[in-house]
C-alpha cells in the first residue's frame, strides 16, 4: 500500500459484490414516501449518491401494513411498492452502485394512525414507550399502547420479513439488510428492557434472540444467505430499548449469524455523542467484529480520519456513513480529494419536499463545472 492510499478508498470483496470503496450510505428515513409508496424523487436522491462498486443501504422499509410508525416512509408489501422501486432500484444499478434494501417492523413505535384499522400496534410486550421529546425540543412523539403478540402469531410476522425479502430482489435489489437495531420490533425481542415475555420468545438470552434468528434462516431460505445483512445496536437505548448485557448480546447474534452464512453484519457504535462533543464508552465493537466471518460494517459519528483508521487498523471492514452522505451526494469523491464537506441541515432530514434538502446538497464545484 502506498503512503498515499486512503484506506477508504480500497477495493473490498464483499461476498459477490467488487467494491471499489468502503464508504457505504448508512440507511437514512427521508419521509418523502407519499402512501407507503416510493416517489419518482427518489431516483435522482439514491443516483446523486451512487458510485461505480459502492454500496447504498435503502432507507427503513414496512415489511406489511402493521409495520409502519412515521409518516410516508416506503414498504415493499404490495405490488405497487415493489413497481414503484423498480425505477429507483436500477438508476443506482446505472450508476454501478450495489443496493441493498433495509426492511423494517417498527414495532410499538407506532400509533393507532399508522395502523390498519387504527389498532394498536404490536410488540413483544403491552409496556408502551413513553412519549419522546424530538431533537426541536418542541414536538412530542405519542406512542399508542401496544398490543402484545400471542406465540402463535409470531410466525406470521416472520413470514412478513420472508415475503418482504423476495418483494425486494423481485424489485431488483441486490439484498436485504434486515433492520435490527435502534429499539424497532426486532430490538424489541431482543432487549431484556423491553421483552418481557415468559414463552420461547422471550427470558433467556437464546429465547430473546429467536425471533431475530427465525426471520434471518426464513429470510436465507427465500434469497440466499449471500444477500443478505443485519443491522444490531446491542449498545444503544432508542426508544427505551436497552439491554443489561450488551457484549453478551451482541456476541451471541454474530455467533448465531455465523451458521447462516449472512453476508454482512452491520453495528451501530456505542458511542453517544453528544452536542458537539463525542462521549466515549468503555465498549468497542472488536470482540463481535473478530467472532463475526462475514462482512463486518461499523457506522455512528465517523468522519473521514476516523473511517480510514477503522479500515487501516481492521476494525471493520467498511464504515457507513448518514448524516455526511446525506448532506454530500459525491461523499467518496470528496473523500478522496480530502476536500469541505457540505455541512447537513436537521430541519429538512424530515420534510416532505421533494427537492430541498433532498437533492439540492450540491457537488463540489470543480466537478460541477467538468460535467457541464
Ligand atoms: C435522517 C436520519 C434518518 C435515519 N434513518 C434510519 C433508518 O431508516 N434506518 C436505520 O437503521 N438508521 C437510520 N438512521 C441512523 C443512521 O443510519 C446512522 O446510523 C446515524 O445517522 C449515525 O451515523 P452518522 O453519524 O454517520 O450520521 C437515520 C439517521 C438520520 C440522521
Amino acid at each position: 500500500m502506498g503512503s498515499d492510499t486512503i484506506p477508504l478508498l480500497t477495493p473490498y470483496k464483499m461476498g459477490n459484490f467488487d467494491l471499489s470503496h468502503r464508504i457505504v450510505l448508512a440507511p437514512l428515513t427521508r419521509q418523502r414516501s407519499f402512501n407507503s409508496i416510493p416517489q419518482q424523487h427518489a431516483i435522482l436522491y439514491y443516483s446523486q449518491r451512487a458510485s461505480k462498486g459502492g454500496l447504498l443501504i435503502a432507507e427503513a422499509t414496512g415489511v406489511s401494513d402493521t409495520a409502519q410508525g412515521y409518516p410516508n416512509t416506503p414498504g415493499i408489501w404490495t405490488k405497487e411498492q415493489v413497481e414503484a422501486w423498480k425505477p429507483i432500484v436500477d438508476a443506482v444499478h446505472e450508476k454501478g452502485g450495489v443496493f441493498f434494501c433495509q426492511i423494517w417492523h417498527v414495532g410499538r413505535v407506532s400509533n393507532y394512525e399508522f395502523q390498519p384499522n387504527g389498532q394498536p400496534p404490536i410488540s413483544c410486550t403491552d409496556k408502551p414507550v413513553a412519549p419522546q421529546v424530538r431533537a426541536n425540543g418542541i414536538d412530542v412523539a405519542k406512542f399508542a399502547p401496544p398490543r402484545r403478540l400471542a406465540t402463535e402469531e409470531i410466525p406470521l410476522i416472520v413470514n412478513n420479513f420472508r415475503v418482504a425479502a423476495r418483494n425486494a430482489i423481485e424489485a431488483g435489489f441486490d439484498g436485504v439488510e434486515i433492520h435490527g437495531a435502534h429499539g424497532y420490533l426486532i430490538d424489541q425481542f431482543l432487549k431484556d428492557q423491553v421483552n418481557d415475555r415468559t414463552d420461547k420468545y422471550g427470558g433467556s438470552l437464546e429465547n430473546r434472540c429467536r425471533f431475530a434468528l427465525e426471520i434471518v434462516e426464513a429470510i436465507v431460505n427465500e434469497i440466499g444467505a449471500d444477500k443478505v445483512g443485519i443491522r444490531l445496536s446491542p449498545y444503544a437505548n432508542y426508544m427505551e430499548s436497552g439491554d443489561s448485557n450488551p457484549d453478551a448480546l451482541g456476541l451471541y447474534m454474530v455467533n448465531s449469524l455465523n451458521k447462516f452464512g449472512i453476508l454482512y453484519c452491520h453495528v451501530v457504535e456505542p458511542r453517544m455523542v453528544k452536542v458537539g462533543e463525542k462521549v466515549e464508552t468503555p465498549h468497542n465493537l472488536l470482540p463481535m467484529r473478530n467472532a463475526f466471518r462475514g462482512t463486518f460494517i461499523v457506522a455512528e459519528g465517523y468522519n473521514r480520519e476516523e473511517g480510514n483508521k477503522a479500515i487501516s487498523s481492521g476494525y471493520a471492514d467498511l464504515v457507513a456513513y448518514g448524516r455526511v452522505f446525506l448532506a454530500n451526494p459525491d461523499l467518496p469523491r470528496r473523500f478522496e480529494l480530502d476536500a469541505p464537506l457540505n455541512r447537513y441541515n436537521r430541519d429538512t432530514f424530515y420534510i416532505p419536499d421533494p427537492v430541498i434538502g433532498y437533492t439540492d446538497y450540491p457537488f463540489l464545484q470543480s466537478d460541477a463545472q467538468k460535467e457541464s
